[in-house]
């Protein structure tokens, strides 16, 4: 059976994650080539360092980054803007326990 589409969701739990660098943007598995990379939402400076948690609560209900800058339609904000505060407060919480990490494609 193919595994779900997971742009940054750990597939084999979090120390795994972090030990591989999930989180820090990659190619998402089963999409093609052409298909954008998904962000890197570690707090590095390649990441989501300088972003807020209302930064963080706008990009998922807004589709916009703080610049104001839409992202792409391939991240599916329409359907994640309906998690709660709690849901997206948790999540950010979580993110910000992660180690920075540079982007793969610069490092
Ligand atoms: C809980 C799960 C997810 C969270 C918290 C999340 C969060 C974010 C955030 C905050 C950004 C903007 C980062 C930036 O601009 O620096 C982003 C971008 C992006 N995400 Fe997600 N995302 C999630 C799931 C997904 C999934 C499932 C996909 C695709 C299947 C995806 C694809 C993308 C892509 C391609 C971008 C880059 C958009 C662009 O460059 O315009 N994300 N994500």
């Amino acid at each position: 059976m193919r595994r779900p589409i997971s742009a940054n969701t750990p597939v084999r739990g979090p120390a795994t994650a972090r030990a591989q660098g999930f989180y820090a943007g990659q190619h998402v598995p089963g999409t093609p080539p052409e298909f954008p990379d998904a962000a890197n939402l570690t707090p590095h400076a390649d990441g989501l360092k300088d972003w807020t948690q209302d930064d963080f609560v706008r990009a998922i209900r807004e589709g916009k980054r703080p610049d104001g800058r839409e992202l792409n339609r391939f991240m599916p904000w329409p359907v994640m803007k309906q998690m709660s505060d709690t849901e997206l407060a948790a999540i950010w919480t979580y993110l910000r326990t992660l180690p920075p990490v540079a982007d793969k494609k610069k490092s």
